[in-house]
């Protein structure tokens, strides 16, 4: 049924008039000029690019194909069952902290298609929360904090509510905090997914954390720590066709006839080298345009932008695309022959991504082998999510030396490594942070109308998740708000070649705290029932996790051992003051220009999306909103 539904999805195109040119002909656009050039065509710059196109002439260039009728890109089940997409890409960090003084490279997926990385995630529908959201905005960022920014990512969201029988099954929603007439479609899977399995996923969690996480309507009401759900996914329900489709950023904001734009021209399989620009009379440089070339191969050409360019190539990219073009840090680009343009060491650092610990699959007893176990033949990863703060990861005792290392870190290694610019920018963001836990006092707080019960505003710590699978049932976790900083360079001009990207994964003390107590709660969720009812007797010894009584070392050197990149790529030119080593302003300028702008994941300044996308979204509306209101009033 499913290949069926999607061949009726692309047919709905044939015999009618598309008013957005998708092309891989470079010669269609050559000599035409635009008012913006939107450089990567993935989540956030095709999002962008609709808003823009809406009244004005926009460019969008996206280095990967269009994917348009791919089954394996649009079924949002293959994700969980592990095809290879072909969208999907990877570059090799440097080697990374493990065990015992060792070192090992690890593998960074990204995107690289129409919709970019949202057409291979997997679709988990996260959001950042009230205190993370204005923690950015303590940083030097009005305007961002979580009231102002809850309406963006409501804009981007066309909400599909839970059934009835949906819901009876566990899934819930606040109807308030969810937008319903944008064009990214999230909703809860139908049919649900593992509903046994969810039920017992729920009650397991709150029993290993003693109660203090308990259940939540909607973990998107920007209180999520403390809280465990049903997830909901980046998936558009289709209610004539009966059928699931995966909404990535091409099906919501390119491909649809209501997102048909006559303004906007998308060039596919080809790659932006570098942006152009001349200085003006106020100082300020200009963004001119950009040269482009085949993604294969090719001559160079350039392309005239009037008004702005706009840069959205993904956290691992768009450094790479300001480095070539002469922006970062000065004395570094001279090591490779690079001439200055602007001189702003922080193109390339503090970048952020939460560590995973995915090799926690627990073999099924067998008698638990039933679909609402195993989720049958349409499984999704992560069916059900839990946040708990700080303090229920840690304990009390534990979150005070938590907060005492917040407030009291060296930031001499993170200066060195060129993590980040100065002492002064890790330490303000610690500091920060420890204020979004609220780890050493409780503030009352006056709670929004749709919130149940919050007593306090904290943050989740870590991320725990519950997946279904046919063999094997598996906990996985993740880090949330990361203290360690990495960098991202280029060695070379050329633009085939990937960049070094050393990420200083668990490099701060506090990192490898959140991972160890991470690690230690999935033991302690196979040991109890009645989830350890559904695994093996000896799932937990066969699983390599972790015994519940193994000690600190022990659990220290298996995580050391196993850990992942979560592929939640942040920061690598973050919205801060610019003498905390920002890169862009609170309008997304790049400082120093006129009319540059970065719209992705790397303007986080700290990495607090728990799965980026639909923030993402938000920060593509916003920054659409922004330039918009610039031009309107000049
Ligand atoms: C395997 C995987 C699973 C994930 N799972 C989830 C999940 O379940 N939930 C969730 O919320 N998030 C998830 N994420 C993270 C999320 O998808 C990303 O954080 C988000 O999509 C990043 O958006 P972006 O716009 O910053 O970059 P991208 O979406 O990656 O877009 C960048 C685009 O720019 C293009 N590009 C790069 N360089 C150039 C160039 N020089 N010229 C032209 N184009 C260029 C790329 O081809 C790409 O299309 C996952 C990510 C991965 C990789
Ligand atoms: C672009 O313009 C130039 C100069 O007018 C012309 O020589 C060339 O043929 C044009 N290219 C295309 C593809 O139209
Ligand atoms: C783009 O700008 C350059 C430099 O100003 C100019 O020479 C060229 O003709 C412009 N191209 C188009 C297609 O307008
Ligand atoms: C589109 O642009 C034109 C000309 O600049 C302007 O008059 C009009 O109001 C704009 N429409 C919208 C919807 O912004
Ligand atoms: C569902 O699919 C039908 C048939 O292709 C289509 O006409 C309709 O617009 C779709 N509905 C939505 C909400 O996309
Ligand atoms: C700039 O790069 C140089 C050379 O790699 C390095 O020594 C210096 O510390 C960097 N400056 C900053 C502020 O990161
Ligand atoms: C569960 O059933 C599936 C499908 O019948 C089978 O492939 C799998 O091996 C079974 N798993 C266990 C643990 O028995
Ligand atoms: C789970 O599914 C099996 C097989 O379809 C069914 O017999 C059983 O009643 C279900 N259990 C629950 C608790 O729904
Ligand atoms: C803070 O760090 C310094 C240097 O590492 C150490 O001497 C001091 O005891 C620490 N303070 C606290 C409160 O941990
Ligand atoms: C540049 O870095 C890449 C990735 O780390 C590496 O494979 C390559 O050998 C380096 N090239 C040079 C010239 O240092
Ligand atoms: C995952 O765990 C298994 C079982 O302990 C082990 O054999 C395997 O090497 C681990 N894989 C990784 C990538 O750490
Ligand atoms: C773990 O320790 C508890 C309490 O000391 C003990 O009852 C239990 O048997 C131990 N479990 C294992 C697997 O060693």
């Amino acid at each position: 049924m499913r290949f069926l539904a999607h061949f009726l999805w692309s047919s709905i195109f044939i015999g009618s008039v598309q008013a957005t040119i998708i092309t891989d002909d470079l010669s269609k656009v050559v000599n035409l000029s635009f008012e913006f050039i939107v450089v990567g065509g993935g989540t956030t710059g095709l999002a962008a690019a609709n808003r823009l196109a809406l009244n004005h002439s926009v460019l969008v260039v996206e280095r990967g194909q269009n994917l348009v009728d791919n089954e394996v890109v649009n079924d949002p089940f293959a994700f969980a069952a592990g095809t290879p997409s072909p969208c999907r890409f990877s570059m090799n960090s440097t080697p990374q902290n493990s065990v015992d003084g060792t070192y090992r490279s690890l593998p960074l997926f990204y995107g690289s298609c129409l919709g970019g990385s949202s057409s291979i995630n997997g679709m988990m529908g996260a959001r950042p929360t009230f205190a993370s959201m204005n923690a950015i905005e303590a940083l030097g960022n009005p305007g961002w904090g979580w009231n102002d920014f809850l309406p963006y990512m409501q804009r981007s969201e066309n909400f599909t509510p839970p059934n009835p029988s949906q819901i009876e099954e566990g899934a819930n929603y606040i109807a308030a905090v969810h937008g319903y007439h944008g064009p990214v479609g999230v909703s809860f899977a139908r049919p649900f997914v593992a509903p046994v399995l969810q039920r017992i996923a729920k009650k397991t969690t709150q029993t290993v954390f003693g109660g203090e996480v308990t259940l939540t309507p909607d973990m998107g009401d920007g209180f999520s720590g403390g809280h465990v759900s049903s997830f909901y996914y980046q998936i558009h329900f289709n209610e004539t066709l009966h059928s699931d489709r995966r909404s990535s950023s091409a099906w919501s904001y390119l491909y649809p006839q209501a997102q048909q734009r006559t303004g906007l021209t998308v060039l596919t399989a080809h790659q932006v080298n570098s942006v152009l620009t001349s200085a003006s009379a106020s100082g300020n440089i200009i963004a001119t345009g950009v040269l482009v070339e085949p993604t294969i191969g090719g001559p160079v050409i350039m392309i005239n932008a009037s008004r702005e360019v706009v840069i959205t190539a993904g956290a691992l990219q768009s450094p790479v695309i300001l480095q070539r073009s002469g922006i970062g840090n000065a004395t570094f680009l001279r090591t490779i022959r690079i001439e200055s343009v602007l001189d702003l060491p922080g193109v390339g650092a503090n970048l952020q991504d939460h560590i995973g610990l995915y090799n926690t699959s627990f073999p099924l007893a067998p008698y638990a082998n039933t679909t609402n176990v195993t989720g049958g033949a349409n499984v999704l990863a992560g069916i059900v999510v839990a946040q708990p703060t700080a303090q229920d990861t840690l304990g009390l005792k534990d979150a005070t030396a938590l907060n005492i290392l917040l407030r009291n870190l060296s930031t001499e290694h993170a200066v060195s490594v060129g993590g980040v610019v100065n002492s002064e920018s890790l330490a303000t963001q610690a500091a920060v942070i420890a204020e979004a836990y609220e780890i050493d006092r409780m503030q009352s707080f006056q709670a929004p109308l749709w919130s149940i019960n919050q007593q306090h505003i904290v943050d989740p710590f870590i991320e725990i998740f519950y997946s279904p699978g046919s063999v094997y049932l598996q906990v996985a976790a993740h880090t949330i708000l990361p203290l360690s900083r990495g960098t991202i360079r280029i060695n070379t001009t050329d633009p085939s070649a990937d960049p070094t990207v050393d990420m200083q994964f668990l490099t701060s003390e506090v990192d490898i705290h959140a991972a160890v107590a991470a690690a230690r709660r999935i033991s302690l969720i196979a040991a109890t029932p009645p989830f350890s009812e559904l695994i093996a007797e000896n799932a937990l010894k066969e699983s390599g996790v972790p015994d519940v009584n193994a000690t600190e070392e022990e659990v220290r050197k298996w995580v050391l051992e196993t850990y992942e990149s979560d592929i939640h790529f942040e920061g690598s030119h973050s919205m801060l003051p610019k003498e905390l080593g920002g890169v862009v302003s609170p309008q997304l300028l790049v400082y120093g220009t006129k009319n540059l702008r970065i719209a992705d994941a790397s303007i986080l300044p700290l990495s607090v999306f728990p799965h980026p996308t639909l923030g993402l979204y938000g920060v593509a509306e916003k920054a659409a909103d922004m330039i918009l209101q610039t031009i309107d009033t000049c």
